[in-house]
């Protein structure tokens, strides 16, 4: 059965870039060629990652890199989201690593050949072993180290790329990372949590500052994730709890980027858990940005209690989820677009994350996906209400390319849009890939492209 993808008028424009997104990590393999990060170290821990894999080979993209560009092609994508890996770049004298270098400016010269806009994320978790080894992001140098590398490779990157992002997630850095350890570097304490992501979002501010230098052309800014929370009952106490688990999770990264201030609960933290706040600081992390990065996957239900004043819940029995577990609730991504343009003066809003991971099976040759096509129909017609209520949206890209290294679950979660057969390193185009295809080839029809 073909299933077409049904998506609204406002998303048929050429103007506005669809798109496909990986990151290094998790794709890349080729750990011969880099530094360590932080990452290899986490996946040799004992019992770190669920299926005890690591990102040796993954998918073995930087051997294949070109097979993969071929194909965002074929598949009728404006756009390529990539990261580029630090530990690739930066040696760990201080040198900086020529062949790494290389590498991403190849792909970059392919990505334009090929009219692909190219949308490079400077930071996506893989933060140099030897960084970490030297107090990680807790440690303000190294923010300082990331201003020095993100020098490097913009100048190296000079008149390829179209957007850049400082960092992608900086809460699942600081906070699954630093405070409750179940990413890399797998550090456990609140008196860690946001000192690192005071530290990421220096590191943002500064960074911005050299783009401004050495890529003034180029559209700059931060990529956030988002998870909507709502109360769970209608008592005060839940709305309470509902609007604390915000601020800690959202708007602790949101809300200094776009006003220079931390949230309130700044002042409610316990002095060892307090970041370390230079006077300057807050006036780097305001800098003027030219787009705000979405990443948006799903909603959570909060409940009040004693210990961290709120509680997550995970969904309710008969609610659809993901094969992640997450909750699959479009009007969630519509109603936070909507309430950020309340909130904020926004810049213009990418969303440069959205997609699901499905138990999808390679079944004579083909990998039939109806939910993660309905999930991404139903989520771009989500944005494009936003954009009808006035929020100024300019690109949407799925998450992902390729079924991937998905972080504390290795290799078991695909989220791919296209099937990786990790034993011969095939690529399949699932269902939804091929859907996608045939959406854009139409909108590029309906847009006298072809
Ligand atoms: C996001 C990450 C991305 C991927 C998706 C599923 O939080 O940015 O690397 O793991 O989740």
């Amino acid at each position: 059965m073909t299933i077409n993808l049904t998506v609204n008028q406002r998303l048929n424009s050429n103007l506005f870039p669809v798109g496909v997104a990986t990151s290094s990590f998790q794709i890349e393999g080729a750990r011969d060629g880099r530094e360590a990060s932080i990452w290899d170290t986490f996946c040799a821990t004992p019992g770190a990652v669920k299926d005890g894999s690591d990102g040796n080979i993954a998918c073995d993209h930087f051997h294949r890199w070109q097979d993969d560009i071929e194909l965002v092609s074929l598949l009728g994508f404006d756009a390529y989201r990539f990261s580029v890996s630090w530990p690739r770049i930066i040696k760990a004298c201080g040198s900086v690593n020529q062949a790494g270098l290389a590498f991403y400016v190849d792909l970059l010269k392919a990505l334009k050949d090929k009219g692909l806009k190219a949308y490079v994320t400077l930071y996506h978790w893989d933060l140099p072993q030897y960084l970490e080894d030297k107090g990680g992001w807790p440690n303000r140098d190294t923010a300082l180290a990331f201003a020095d590398y993100v020098d490097v490779v913009s100048k190296a990157f000079n008149g390829y790329v179209d957007c850049y992002a400082t960092l992608n997630e900086p809460f699942c850095s600081a906070y699954l990372g630093y405070e409750i350890g179940v990413h890399a570097p797998g550090k456990v304490g609140k008196q860690f949590g946001k000192k690192a992501a005071h530290h990421l979002l220096l590191a943002h501010g500064m960074a911005m500052q050299i783009l401004r230098r050495n890529a003034p052309d180029v559209t700059s800014g931060i990529v956030l994730n988002f998870t909507p929370y709502y109360a769970s009952t209608d008592s005060e106490a839940d709305a309470a709890a509902a609007k604390l688990a915000h601020d800690h999770h959202n708007d602790w990264y949101v809300k200094p980027v776009l006003t220079g201030c931390y949230p309130d609960i700044l002042h409610t933290l316990p002095e060892n858990e307090k970041p370390d706040i230079h006077d300057g600081d807050l006036a780097l992390i305001n800098a003027p940005m030219d787009y705000l990065g979405v990443n948006y996957y799903t909603r959570s239900f909060v409940t009040s209690c004693n210990n961290d004043g709120f509680s997550i819940l995970p969904p309710a029995a008969d609610t659809p989820v993901s094969a992640m577990g997450w909750e699959i609730f479009p009007n969630a991504l519509r109603d936070l677009l909507l309430q950020l343009h309340r909130d904020y003066d926004l810049p213009p809003v990418q969303i440069t994350e959205n997609g699901m991971a499905c138990d999808d099976a390679l079944i004579n040759g083909e990998v039939a996906d109806p939910v993660r096509v309905q999930y991404l129909q139903d989520h771009m017609n989500a944005v494009a209400e936003a954009m009808e209520a006035g929020v100024d949206v300019t690109a949407y890209f799925v998450w992902s390319l390729l079924d991937n290294f998905e972080w504390a679950e290795g290799y078991l979660k695909r989220f791919g849009i296209v099937y990786v057969d990790y034993d011969t390193q095939q690529r399949i185009p699932k269902r939804s890939a091929l859907a996608l295809q045939r959406w854009l080839t139409r909108r590029k029809a309906s847009n006298g492209e072809m």
